[in-house]
């Protein structure tokens, strides 16, 4: 993270036209970058509620992803009944107050006037919802975790069953949401090799 900034903060000194607007702008997204890379998955909570204002933000930052046509293949669906949040714990009991399942509708796969289905790339869409969903509970001082559903089709199954969800809309994950009762690091994912220049293997000049 210091990285990121300190090599952030070099760019504002140089001199010319372009570089001081790419500057400017490295400046203005050194809040959201920083937000990027000091999410980390939280899996222990305050016994403190979430607030609606928060869970509000929460979905208009999830259904702020892009999606494949702008179809907005998607369901959340929020869960605070304590109830629900023990039968959905599976395998993995968790004291989270809130619980978010993210789901896709599959009668959202096809364009308005019919001529493009898309029956596959929900899972995509709904994936950059979560992803926008954990950056933003992280934004408000939340703690929150990506437990995986679909595809594993047992799990799916037994998520759709316990939420009681049509045949349409199907549950890809559920994050568990609250304040954080943990401080984990952050991990440092960045590895050089995992990038090429052109063509695969290319390296930078
Ligand atoms: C598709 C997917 C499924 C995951 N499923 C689980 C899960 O079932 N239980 C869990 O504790 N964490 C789960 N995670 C969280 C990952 O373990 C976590 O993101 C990973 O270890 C990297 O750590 P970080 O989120 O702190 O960067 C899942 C994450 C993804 C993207």
């Amino acid at each position: 993270m210091a990285t990121v900034l300190m090599t952030l903060g070099a760019c504002s000194t140089q001199g010319n036209e372009n570089q001081e607007t790419a500057a400017n702008d490295l400046d203005k997204g050194q809040a959201a970058i920083e937000n990027i890379m000091t999410r980390t998955s939280v899996r222990q909570y305050k016994d403190q509620p979430v607030e609606q204002e928060k869970i509000d933000i929460m979905l208009k930052a999830a259904m702020a992803a892009p999606t494949a046509v702008n179809l907005q293949p998607w369901h959340f669906i929020v869960i605070t009944d304590k109830q629900t949040i023990g039968l959905l714990s599976g395998q993995q009991p968790t004291n989270a107050p809130l619980l978010i399942a993210v789901c896709g509708d599959t009668d959202k796969t096809t364009t308005p006037d019919g001529k493009m289905k898309l029956p596959d790339f929900w899972v995509e869409d709904v994936s950059a919802a979560t992803e926008n969903l954990l950056l933003a509970a992280h934004a408000l001082g939340l703690g929150a975790v990506w437990t995986g559903v679909y595809p594993a089709m047992d799990r799916t199954a037994e998520v759709a069953n316990v939420l009681n969800c049509p045949k349409n809309i199907v549950p890809m994950a559920v994050v568990r949401i609250g304040y954080p009762d943990e401080s984990p690091e952050p991990k440092n994912k960045f590895k050089e090799e995992n990038i090429s220049y052109n063509k695969f293997g290319g390296k930078k000049e």
